[in-house]
């Protein structure tokens, strides 16, 4: 199986995406998929992306096209005499303006998402921070997948009676179709705590008490799936691995998580692995699973020889194509074009596209060092949050204003600034609080616990709540290898391939190009950047080959110093003297970060108490920046 190495020349060739606008995918040497007896396409941490991403070519397919692609990827499982089995893990909403724009939230997300099919879905906990989208999900999504869906440890509760029942049902068992293995499907949430009061999540190590999960876990299936919004390195998966293991020594466990927005694969023992797809509707993934022996009343020996190989798919039509072996006039189904019209449709009347301003440069998450020119939280910290954050009661007052990383999604890129980018960037209702005149020695101790804090914060307080996703997360061998490491200026990495510029492209294992290929890739026009991936299974799971991008760490929390007394000096230039620091400032700070604040406060000697807090401004994050980038950036690029 040598994968074909395809120039870039032959991209005018290419289709666009069907979104309009979308940019063309951008050809690449490609790995291909390996199938076996059970295979699974997995997405997970959609967060609204269902139009693709209008400013990344790399992943600009959209829902319609990923229809298309399972209709023709059943297609082919059917011919080959395999199973396949579509999977979503969670955390579909928030994110988007698709989601986030209309009124109601997902006016028309959800009907969309409910085109396609799928054969086991769960919860995030994106879902579960307002009451509206409990309730949505319990009224929309899980009667749409009433089979599928599956809630092992999350309730609801009907705000008519108030009833705790199960979001959805615990488990469910099924026979795949062609191959006709009994499957245990289970369906998992991390032990999330800040969920709406109409929903309870169970503790995962609870729910494996209950009387359903001991008899689930001793139906003696042929292959026990445990879907999750569950980071692969966190302890809930592994908690499960083992109670599962331990009753059914040698069943092949298969898990699909979530939550971390990477791509990574993870080996519990020789029949037990687990895969995560990405974030943002830019992955997805694909796990085949070989050498499954169906039990025929007698339990299956230890030697039965168990394979699992996994590829993470980047969302564009060029790999779509490549994989089905399609083109621009046989890949799209009728289904798929109709939804990628009802999506052209909703980001039309959400206005969508409207442009706010022109980006001059693109603004990095983590692919730029913070604090640089490059950075987004840069920006805010310098720009926008000193120009915007203004009471104009109180808009002499010094000011400290305190922003965590995590309220901010994803990049900027070069050229229009969208209605839509607001949410991409920004999707949370948080707005600015405060406390006002608050003793500067006290206030400026703040920022450095909340990005240093340790045991200041118990551990339902912990920091890492604060930070993006990509950081907060436990994420394993590879990316603490990575993390420990610094770029040439000392900069801590987030996580990158640091080593492989060396290495060429990872091209090793199974899959790798042959000599001759190798040989002729050195006249290749370059590579894009994108994922490389290394987990459990290797460093061969990206189906195209990218050159690797660097990803920095930021902080928890940044901070604007704002009106602050100007240095002594007359204007002559000599600044030498420093500022004098002010008696006291207003502390205004994003509500999400109140609890930590206060607890920042007290540490420092401060006697604060949510008592203490008021509103600063009634404007969101979101607003603040769309309002920022309308008044500073030209209109037109
Ligand atoms: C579903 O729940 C949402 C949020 O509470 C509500 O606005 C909507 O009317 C409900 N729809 C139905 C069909 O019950
Ligand atoms: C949840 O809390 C809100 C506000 O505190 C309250 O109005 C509502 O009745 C509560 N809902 C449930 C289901 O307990
Ligand atoms: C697509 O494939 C079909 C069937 O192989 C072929 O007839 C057609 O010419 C191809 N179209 C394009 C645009 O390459
Ligand atoms: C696609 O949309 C058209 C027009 O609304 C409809 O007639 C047709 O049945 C739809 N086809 C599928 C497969 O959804
Ligand atoms: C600059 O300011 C400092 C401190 O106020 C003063 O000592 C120094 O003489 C000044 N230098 C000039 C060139 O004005
Ligand atoms: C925020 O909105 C509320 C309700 O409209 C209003 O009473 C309050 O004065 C506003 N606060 C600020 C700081 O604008």
């Amino acid at each position: 199986m040598i994968p074909r190495i395809i120039l870039v020349a032959s991209l005018a060739t290419v289709a666009r995406s069907s979104q309009p606008g979308a940019p063309a995918p951008v050809a690449a040497p490609m790995r291909d998929l390996e199938w076996g007896q059970i295979n699974f396409i997995h997405t997970t941490d959609i967060h609204g992306w269902l139009g693709g991403h209008l400013q990344e070519p790399q992943y600009s397919a959209d829902w319609g096209d990923y229809i298309s692609f399972t209709s023709h990827m059943r297609k082919k499982a059917d011919e080959k005499g395999v199973d396949l089995l579509v999977i979503d893990t969670g955390d579909r909403i928030e994110g988007n303006g698709l989601y986030d724009a209309s009124n109601p939230k997902g006016k028309y997300s959800y009907d969309i998402f409910g085109e396609q099919t799928i054969d086991a879905l769960c919860t995030g906990n994106h879902e579960l921070y307002q009451e509206t989208s409990v309730a949505r999900e319990h009224n929309t999504t899980v009667p749409k997948f009433k089979h599928s869906y599956i809630a092992s440890n999350l309730d609801y509760i009907e705000p008519e009676t108030g009833n705790q029942i199960p979001q959805a049902q615990r488990y469910i068992k099924f026979t795949t179709k062609n191959l006709g293995y009994n499957v245990v499907a289970l369906g998992f949430l991390f032990n999330f705590d800040r969920n709406a009061n109409n929903s309870v999540v169970q503790p995962v190590e609870e729910a494996m008490k209950e009387e359903w999960f001991q008899k689930a876990i001793r139906e003696k299936p042929d292959l026990f799936l445990v879907i999750g919004h569950v980071g692969l390195r966190m302890k809930e998966f592994e908690q499960i691995f083992k109670v599962i293991r331990d009753e059914n020594w040698y069943t092949p466990i298969a898990f699909l998580g979530g939550h971390a927005h990477v791509r990574d694969a993870r080996k519990f023992d020789d029949k037990a692995y687990a895969i995560a797809s990405g974030r943002y509707f830019e992955t997805i993934g694909f796990l085949s699973i070989d050498g499954i022996k169906k039990k025929s009343g007698s339990e299956v020996s230890a030697e039965a020889a168990v394979t699992f190989k996994r590829r993470y798919i980047d969302n564009n039509l060029f790999g779509l194509h490549y994989h089905t072996g399609l083109n621009e006039s046989t890949f799209p189904t009728e289904h798929g074009r109709n939804v990628s019209r009802l999506i052209a449709e909703g980001r039309k009347a959400l206005n969508l596209d409207d442009s706010f301003g022109c980006a001059s440069q693109d603004l990095w998450m983590s692919r730029a060092p913070y604090p640089s020119d490059s950075s987004i939280f840069s920006w805010l910290e310098t720009q926008v949050l000193p120009d915007s954050i203004v009471n104009e009661e109180r808009k002499d007052v010094p000011r400290l204003a305190i922003v965590n990383t995590g309220a901010i999604r994803f990049d900027i890129f070069k050229g229009a600034f969208t209605k839509d980018s607001t949410y991409l960037i920004s999707p949370f209702i948080s707005r600015f609080n405060y406390i006002p005149d608050v003793p500067y020695a006290v206030a400026s101790k703040v920022l450095e616990l909340l990005n240093n804090g340790g045991p200041v914060f118990s551990s339902a307080l912990d920091t890492q709540y604060l930070t993006i996703p990509e950081q907060a997360v436990p994420r394993g061998p590879f990316f603490e290898a990575a993390s420990a490491e610094t770029d040439n200026e000392g900069r801590r990495l987030l996580f990158a391939d640091v080593d492989s510029p060396q290495k060429p492209l990872s091209l090793s294992g199974a899959n790798s190009l042959s000599k001759q290929d190798e040989d002729k890739g050195k006249d290749d026009p370059e590579l894009i950047g994108g994922y490389t991936t290394r987990d459990d299974l290797g460093d061969d799971g990206d189906d195209a080959i990218h050159s690797p991008i660097k990803f920095y760490a930021v902080p928890n929390c940044i901070q604007a110093k704002i009106s602050f007394p100007s240095p002594p000096g007359n204007g002559d230039g000599n600044d030498t003297a420093p500022a004098p620091d002010p008696e006291t400032v207003d502390l205004v700070f994003i509500d999400y970060v109140q609890p930590w604040v206060i607890k920042a406060l007290q540490f420092s000697g401060g006697d604060y108490s949510n008592d203490n807090v008021k509103v600063y401004t009634n404007s969101t994050l979101t607003d603040v920046i769309a309002g920022w980038v309308k008044k500073h950036w030209k209109k037109d690029c």
